[in-house]
């Protein structure tokens, strides 16, 4: 049982974390203006066309049924449902199979020796890294060239985002869980360090499933020691020059990579979430900087002085002399000038980073036009020929904001199969114009530009006095305090479904929300107890909220919007369930989310602590309507009234996967002829306690290694891992 409650206290969940001290109305103003379902309902009358996606009718998306449906049995969600469970392994319906890919460690180029998982094991740089996350799948055909259709070989560019830790060290890294006091033993820092970043790796199908392909010359990795790029408006500028690169066009590594994309153009997106978290800063670093606006800037992005970093990554003279790559842990003005020191090293972090995965040779971009913050997924806008692209991004943290960029450009049907990918990168992800969502209270929504000199942002900003478009792309948070942008549940991962352009974030939970600061877009405030007796209140379950593109398409300033779903348990009260979901459907802190192409299934992932004792974390496969499909609600406690979507039935929201103890169920991607899924199963056991390493007896999760994979058994130190999921039948997954 995972039994949280008889282990020692544990920090707060690094994923859990909130800076956003503004005083944003929550909707204050138009509380009072609350309108009438009527108008809400224009504009989403009936869908006349139905797309033809991948050769599959997007009729399913509705949750329709046909009649000329020439296999009945062949049912988009024909499958059982998944029961909840609290078991150690991985459970798919019946008539499913999944084995694993890989998984924390394993050798990802030749000669290098199989994990060991005992914390012994070293080379790193050369193996997969820690926690799994999102993840894409790149096509690749027999001779080795972008094959988009390609559904027996291809890359997978994969994020490590983070690794376990209860206190300084990744303790399953290390033989005796290693050290907890600063400074830390160089070989730690160095080990933690590589196994931060990215994955890029082959997969050919081997049978009936697929095996990664070690020695392939395409595999590379990203890790804290490699060279990336810095591009788009902050590039050169004096807010990221820094003694690695004074020029300010570079800097190193990827870091906290959470959510993905997948670029129209086939190229990787990743998303730097939880980075503020890595660095040091000196208490009296304020009055150093003169306190000068980019004190402003730390103190809103998580870095008020005297931060103590996560890992202590920072060292000290006793780790090789205090290396450089140590020194750039630490955030505080030290030396003469910013080219001295790393005064600057937090604004080259905190971005989406654009990834070639088909040449390793390329640097990895940093994309700064696209905003800086807690970067979850980056989802596109459903390209369409001679308008611009847009792309739909996630801030979690709490009380954050959910943004928009759009392009000057608009899509040419030429790029997506250009030689030169990075380039169309520049194209598209450097011009163009960045966006934060206001939620009204009638069903209606605003994008609100943040471009330099429009809407105020400028020096004589009183949030924060900026100078020009670098600096409200690096300061996006401050740039849309400004604006009285929406706080948010912890926005997480975008998806855009396909059949119809409309746009999902999940919003995974928020404690704390209160009665007073509850709107129409966040609107529940209750208490869950959990094991009898740990209470949380705010809203615990999290939702899931979809907009609707007004006049414009991407380019669009308006939306409309409502609640696709409310995360809930089942047996919970309806005013807290408001979603009425059943037992075979109920779920809390909703994160990954994605469309398939293929079938159109809308994918939900789970990272959860609040229903762990019913059930480990879930995916659940969705048939969703539309934005406007529902009515609107007053909701009890808060009394605000929210727009819900229709209500899901047995046919359209139902339980696929639940994941062994401790993990969390994120990233998701699958071949194009839909038979073949890779999900992930991320941190099984972080519930262990550091102090427990050397009892292997009392690890709350030895998976996978008591699934059979990989050393160790039974008593296995648990990694985290991709696995491929596949129809017995030789199927489509989700039937
Ligand atoms: Fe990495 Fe917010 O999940
Ligand atoms: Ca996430
Ligand atoms: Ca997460």
């Amino acid at each position: 049982m995972n039994d949280r409650t008889n282990l020692p206290a544990r920090p707060a969940d690094p994923d859990d974390i909130g800076y956003n001290e503004s005083n944003n109305p929550s909707f204050d103003s138009i509380l009072t203006a609350r309108l009438s379902r009527r108008n809400f309902m224009l504009g989403s009358a009936g869908t006349g066309a139905m797309a033809v996606f991948g050769g599959v009718s997007l009729s399913a998306l509705a949750g329709c049924t046909s009649d000329d449906d020439d296999a009945a049995a062949e049912k988009l969600l024909g499958f059982k449902a998944v029961s909840h469970s609290v078991a150690d392994t991985v459970i798919v319906p019946e008539g499913y199979s999944w084995n694993v890919l890989c998984a924390l460690g394993d050798p990802l180029a030749a000669g290098v020796p199989a994990y060991g998982n005992v914390g012994n094991d070293t080379d790193y740089e050369n193996r997969f890294g820690d926690h799994h996350d999102g993840m894409e799948y790149f096509g690749l055909s027999v001779t080795g060239t972008p094959d988009p259709t390609s559904n027996t070989r291809a890359l997978i560019g994969l994020n490590h985002e983070a690794t376990t830790n209860e206190s300084k060290s990744s303790y399953f890294l290390h033989a005796d869980g290693g050290s907890n006091t600063l400074p830390r033993p160089t070989a730690e820092l160095d080990k933690e360090m590589a196994i931060h970043g990215i994955s890029v790796f082959e997969v050919a199908k081997s049978g009936s499933t697929f095996a990664y392909v070690q020695d392939s010359a395409f595999n590379f990795r990203i890790h804290q020691n490699t060279d990336v790029e810095i591009h788009g408006p902050a590039r050169g500028h004096a807010m990221v020059q820094t003694k690695y690169s004074p020029a300010g066009t570079n800097t190193r590594g990827t870091l906290n990579n959470c959510g993905t994309g997948r670029t129209p153009w086939g190229t990787l997106l990743t998303g730097e979430e939880n980075w503020a978290g890595y660095f040091t800063r000196n208490s009296g670093d304020n009055a150093a900087r003169g306190n000068d606006k980019s004190v402003t800037s730390l103190n809103r992005n998580g870095r008020s002085q005297g931060a103590a970093s996560r890992h202590g990554w920072e060292g000290d003279t006793t780790n090789a002399g205090r290396d450089d790559r140590y020194q750039r842990w630490d955030i505080s003005l030290l030396g003469a000038t910013a080219h001295d020191d790393y005064r600057n090293e937090l604004n080259t972090t905190g971005y989406i980073v654009e990834i070639d995965p088909y040449n390793k040779n390329l640097k990895a971009r940093k994309r700064t036009a696209l905003g800086r913050f807690a970067h979850e997924s980056a989802a596109f806008s459903v390209p369409t020929v001679g308008e611009p692209l847009a792309i739909y991004q996630g801030d979690d943290a709490r009380n954050e904001y959910i943004y928009k960029w759009v392009s000057a450009e608009n899509w040419s049907a030429a790029d997506a199969t250009a030689a030169d990918r990075l380039a169309v990168g520049d194209k598209y992800l450097n011009d163009g114009k960045l966006y934060v969502a206001k939620f009204n209270a009638d069903g209606s929504g605003e994008w609100m530009e943040l471009t330099y000199n429009v809407n105020g942002l400028n020096n004589a900003n009183i949030t924060y006095p900026f100078a020009d478009q670098a600096d409200v792309c690096v300061n996006s948070r401050l740039a849309a305090d400004s604006l009285g942008a929406t706080k948010m549940d912890r926005p997480e991962w975008s998806a855009v479904n396909p059949a119809n352009g409309e746009i999902y974030f999940t919003l995974t939970n928020n404690t704390t929300r209160t009665n007073l600061t509850a709107d129409p877009a966040n609107p529940r405030v209750y208490s869950d107890v959990k094991n009898t007796a740990s209470v949380t209140t705010g809203n615990v379950n999290g939702h899931i909220i979809r907009m609707k593109e007004g006049a414009g398409n991407s380019a669009a300033t308006t939306f409309t919007w409502d609640v696709y779903l409310f995360g809930a348990e089942s047996n919970a009260g309806a005013m807290i369930n408001l979603s009425s979901l059943t037992a075979d459907q109920d779920f809390s802190s909703p994160d990954g989310l994605w469309f398939s192409p293929y079938t159109g299934i809308c994918w939900i992932q789970t990272d959860d602590g609040y229903y762990t004792d019913v059930t480990n974390c879930m995916m659940l496969a969705a048939l969703p309507g539309q934005v406007g499909d529902g009515e609107s609600i007053t909701v009890a406690g808060t009394n605000v009234v929210t727009h819900r979507g229709a209500l899901p039935t047995a046919d359209t929201l139902k339980r696929f996967l639940v994941g062994s103890v401790a993990c969390e169920i994120t990233g998701i991607c699958e071949t194009p002829d839909g038979k073949a899924i890779f999900v992930n199963i991320q941190h099984p056991g972080e519930t262990t306690a550091n102090a427990d390493i050397l009892d292997p007896t009392k690890y709350t999760s030895h998976w996978p290694g008591n699934d059979g994979y990989g050393a160790g058994g039974n008593m296995a130190r648990p990694r985290s891992a991709t696995i491929v999921i596949t129809k017995n039948d030789g199927g489509q997954i989700g039937y």
